[in-house]
Order: structure tokens, then C-alpha cells, then sequence
């Protein structure tokens, strides 16, 4: 269980959202402050989960969305047990680039897998340990996409404007039903204002 004093932040978006830039960015400006912090993402994160990204990522073999949510929820319980878990309880900032509502929006919304199993196995990682704060970086399909062109399309960068379209709209859903989880900032604004709203927000649940 989490103490107290901890505090967990997700990320989440899809493609070329920047989030990922964006969690590198708090990390620096709360580890300025001399609060303890760790930044870590998914999938990857441990040794296992490294492995399961690049199989997810980048193999050619034919991986069933069911097999890809237990895939991602491996890694997911790995990075639980070993990296999320000891943090929080010694009372350090957790930022995570991505986490279980990544698997809801991409294998439920994304490839249609019932939204119950893949809360199931979902919660089965997680154990208990939920994000105080998730931060939905918000880019149209079109847009997140071209900011990705340039690098190697990995196996969810090629899948159809469908699919892109069914995940973002399921990021927006769940941020709907939990508005107090989450903070949802249109992604199309520049770098510099994205990380002052995320600021403005976390600076206030930070510790002391
Ligand atoms: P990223 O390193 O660009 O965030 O890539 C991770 C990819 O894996 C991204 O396309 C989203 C996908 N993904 C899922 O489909 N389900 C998940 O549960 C997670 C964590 C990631």
C-alpha cells in the first residue's frame, strides 16, 4: 500500500503527444526542489518489461489483443513489485510514462477488447496501486502522427486512423468519468505553456 507522504503521476496520450518529454520536464523541476522522485515508463522500466516492449513494439509476429493486454500487464506487475511500489513507500514522487488506462484506451478502445477483461486483468497488476494524478496530453490523430513520421514506425504507430481515433477517444472518456484523477491539456500548445498547466496542478500536491 501507498504511505501517506507519496504521490503518483501518470502520463498517457497517443501517438506523438509529447508526453514523454513532458514527464522528463516535472521530474526535473520537482528533483530541483530536492524532492525525492523517480521517473519511470511502461512498457519497460525492469529487465522483463524491456523485453516485453520490444516484443510488443517491434517483433513481426502475430500478437492477439488478449495476449498483448497480459503482455503489457507482465510488465506492468514487474515494474509494480521492483520499482513503483518500494518508491511510493518510501514517500518518493512516482512519475510513470504511461500505465493501466494505456491498456484500456489501446487493446479495449483501440482493438475493441471487452472493456471488463481488460479492467480485470488490469487491476490484477496493479494491485491496488492507483495514479493520484494522470495527465491526458490531448493531440488530434493527424497531428501525433506527423510528429512521429521520422522515426521507425513501430506496431502501434502503423495500425489504421481507426484505431488511433478509437484510443484517443477512449483516453477522453475515462478522463471524463474520473475528472478528479485527471487534467486533460490540448497537446497542441507549445512545450513551455503544457509544463506550466502541468505545474500549476502538481505543485500543489506535492509534499510540504
Ligand atoms: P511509447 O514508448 O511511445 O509510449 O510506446 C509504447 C506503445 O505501446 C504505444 O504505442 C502504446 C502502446 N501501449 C499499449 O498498447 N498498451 C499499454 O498498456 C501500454 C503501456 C502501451
Amino acid at each position: 500500500m501507498k504511505s501517506k507522504m507519496s504521490l503518483f503521476i501518470t502520463f498517457e496520450g497517443g501517438e506523438g503527444c509529447g508526453k514523454s518529454t513532458q514527464a522528463r520536464l516535472l521530474y526535473r523541476r520537482i528533483t530541483k526542489l530536492a524532492i525525492p522522485a523517480l521517473l519511470t515508463y511502461e512498457p519497460g522500466g525492469t529487465d522483463l518489461g524491456k523485453r516485453i516492449k520490444h516484443l510488443v513494439k517491434y517483433s513481426r509476429i502475430t500478437i492477439d489483443p488478449l495476449a498483448e493486454t497480459m503482455l503489457f500487464n507482465a510488465s506492468r506487475a514487474q515494474l509494480i513489485e521492483d520499482i513503483i511500489k518500494p518508491a511510493l513507500e518510501k514517500g518518493t514522487v512516482v512519475i510513470c510514462d504511461r500505465y493501466t488506462d494505456s491498456t484500456t484506451a489501446y487493446q479495449g478502445h483501440g482493438h475493441g477488447l471487452d472493456l471488463s477483461i481488460v479492467k480485470t486483468v488490469n487491476s490484477m497488476a496493479a494491485q491496488g496501486v492507483v495514479p493520484d494524478l494522470t495527465v491526458l496530453l490531448d493531440v488530434p490523430v493527424e497531428i501525433g502522427l506527423e510528429r512521429k513520421k521520422k522515426i521507425k514506425p513501430d506496431r502501434f504507430q502503423t495500425q489504421s486512423w481507426d484505431f488511433h481515433k478509437g484510443v484517443r477517444a477512449g483516453f477522453l472518456k475515462l478522463a471524463k468519468a474520473e475528472p478528479k484523477r485527471w487534467l486533460v491539456i490540448d497537446a497542441t500548445q507549445n512545450q513551455e505553456t503544457i509544463a506550466g498547466i502541468i505545474w500549476q496542478r502538481v505543485s500543489k500536491l506535492l509534499p510540504g
